[in-house]
């Protein structure tokens, strides 16, 4: 761990309004600044930077934090290396314990660091050599890599036999468990062996331009085809994009999904620098959010076998859920991107790009693939497809355009392709309420809720409360209301969460200065979120006038009557015990 003063010094010497300015155009409003969110795509500014409390708040997507988290957020980096980043640029030398925590068998992400740029050299050097390098030489050639990309993407070679690379670290000062445990070397009972032996090396380089990992293919039909480096304390799978680094700074304003390194070297060497790739497991929520701070639109090019059609239906879930817009590129003829482009071109593949579908394309084709429309029976299915498909849909405009083009793409009555949907519709209504009740049985039974730890004792009143607090926030003017005669207060409340969040906000209200952001000063990250949470099921809403509001309160106040007469007053009794007046509560039995 950093030890608090030193994250004070650094947070005193980060500027939050100096630091978000390099990566957003501030502009001043009042006593605070706007911009463009960096975190969700919009047109006007809702993403607000206050200084006097050195935090953030965007009103678009509830992004919330300080200077920390605003790095960690942006440059994709776990709270230590952001502290670290802040360090560097404030000029703050951080002392030996800045990666203890990042260690793993006491190896620290700086050493690891060292020892993939080393190795990236290596590998480099072995692949041009005379001696060793021909196999992984001739092999590149027959996949007709030219020398271009194979200098820009920094490939190498590992030949078959030897431990070249465990002696080459050792002999640069590594220890046998650093080079173990940034995967160059595995470990039997006759001692450490290298790790990547007869492949050709893919560095994996983050956008700050570390090597962080390596990707290793075969150069005959064995398997595995690809060894790739787990988890280091340098390097998690799940959070980086392969060619990330190069496709940031193109300007085409998508990138293109691919499922393998050679798909994206064969692309970038074609003039399509905007492809990236997932790195050996399915594409992530995480790898979605990293991609969405730099376009809002991919267009997966996926495998066009089956397990690649399925895959694409994942992400374009995942894509859609981070608030990027999927679209899907259909080849045929070539099973990959890097075999396409090799068999017809990049103009052709320039054209594939360009008549690639969205959803809707998406899933009528694959739905047209597995039936034969003409068959009265297959088409019962594909329609029944169809309209599940529809149900799906989250939003009516959505599901109303989607029935008129689908009646039209299968022939069929737009009003009974309707009533399917709305049938599909009520089953996962039903289903969903199911799933609800026993998530509610979960949480009123003590499990769950650890921000808000009173939800389970009063979970009605727990929700009416957020109901009441996202509106505040939003009107903060609604504490001067008198629903029922007097005003909200703070005892009106049921939770801690609640009571706290109020007398915090009534109080700024009060002196007419209450932001949402200074939240930030006063509460925990998570507790903001959950704020943050509230402000924005609100905003969603259309109806949050006064007199919602003062329903919300009289609804408020049953529940504390109702929960009054029952355990609290219990409580209040035992409190009473405990504090030694041993007075039953006054107009109590
Ligand atoms: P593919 O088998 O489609 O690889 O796997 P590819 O890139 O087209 O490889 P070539 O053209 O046969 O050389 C897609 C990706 O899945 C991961 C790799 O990241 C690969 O690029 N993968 C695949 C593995 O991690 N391990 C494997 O054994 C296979
Ligand atoms: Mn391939």
């Amino acid at each position: 761990m950093i030890p608090a003063n030193v994250i004070d010094d650094i947070k005193a010497r980060s500027d939050i309004e100096t630091v978000v300015s390099s990566v957003v155009t501030l502009k001043r409003t009042g006593q605070n600044l706007k911009g463009l969110c960096p975190f969700h795509s919009e047109k006007t500014p809702s993403f607000t930077v206050y200084p006097g409390t050195q935090s953030f708040y965007c009103f678009g997507c509830g992004a919330a934090g300080d200077v920390i988290s605003f790095v960690m957020r942006t440059e994709n980096l776990d709270y230590v290396s952001a502290v670290e980043t802040l360090a560097k640029r404030a000029g703050i030398v951080l002392p030996d314990f800045d990666e203890s925590d990042r260690r793993e068998q006491g190896v620290t992400r700086t050493r690891v660091l060292q020892m993939n740029l080393e190795a990236a050299k290596f590998y480099r050097q072995m692949l041009f050599d005379e001696q060793t390098g021909g196999p992984g030489r001739q092999y590149l050639a027959e996949r007709k890599l030219s020398m271009a990309a194979i200098k820009r993407f920094g490939l190498g070679y590992s030949p078959p036999s030897g431990s070249r690379m465990l002696k080459h670290l050792s002999s640069l000062g590594f220890t046998n468990q650093e080079i173990q445990t940034a995967y160059f070397a595995g470990k039997s009972e006759r001692g450490y062996y290298d790790y990547f032996r007869g492949r050709v090396m893919f560095p994996i380089i983050d956008v700050q331009g570390n090597v962080i990992a390596f990707g290793g293919r075969v150069l005959d039909d064995s398997k595995p085809k690809y060894l790739n480096t787990s988890d280091t304390p340098a390097f998690k799978k799940t959070k980086n994009l392969f060619a990330l680094n190069y496709a940031k700074n193109t300007d085409a304003g998508y990138f293109i999904l691919c499922e393998g390194y050679m798909d994206v070297i064969t692309l970038h060497d074609a003039g399509f620098g905007m492809a990236v790739a997932s790195l050996g497991t399915a594409f992530t929520e995480e790898q979605a959010r990293i991609i969405k701070r730099y376009v809002p639109k991919v267009i997966l090019s996926y495998d066009s076998d089956e397990a690649g059609q399925k895959a694409a239906n994942r992400a374009i879930g995942i894509l859609e859920k981070a608030g990027i817009e999927p679209k899907v590129l259909r080849m045929s003829g070539a099973k990959d991107p890097d075999e396409y482009i090799k068999k017809y071109g990049a103009d052709r593949f320039r054209s594939l790009i360009e008549d690639s579908g969205g959803k809707f394309e998406f899933m009528t084709e694959n739905i047209r693939r597995k039936y034969d429309i003409d068959n009265p029976a297959d088409r019962v299915k594909a329609v029944a497809e169809v309209a599940a498909a529809i149900a799906d849909l989250y939003s009516n405009v959505e599901r109303d355009i989607w029935i008129e083009r689908a009646s039209k793409a299968f022939s069929v009555d737009p009003k009974s392709l309707r009533a399917d949907v709305d049938a599909q519709r009520k089953r996962s209504a039903k289903e969903a309420d199911k799933k609800r009740r026993g998530e509610l049985i979960r949480i009123t039974s003590g499990l769950g809720d650890r921000v808000n730890t009173d939800f389970a004792k009063v979970p009605k009143a727990a929700k009416i409360e957020e109901g009441i607090l996202g509106m505040i926030f939003l009107h903060p003017d609604y504490i001067t209301r008198e629903p029922g005669g007097r005003r909200l207060r703070e005892d009106d409340f049921l939770t801690e969460l609640g009571r706290r969040l109020f007398r915090f906000t009534a109080e700024n209200a009060e002196s007419g200065t209450f932001q949402f952001g200074l939240l930030n000063g006063a509460f925990t990250p998570d507790e903001v979120s959950r704020a943050a949470k509230m402000l924005a099921e609100r905003a969603d809403l259309s109806v949050n006038d006064g007199e919602t509001f003062d329903s919300y309160v009289t609804a408020l106040r049953e529940e504390g009557t109702r929960h009054g007469e029952g355990a609290d007053s219990l409580e209040a009794v035992l409190a009473r015990r405990r504090s030694g007046t041993g007075e039953p509560p006054a107009g109590q039995p």
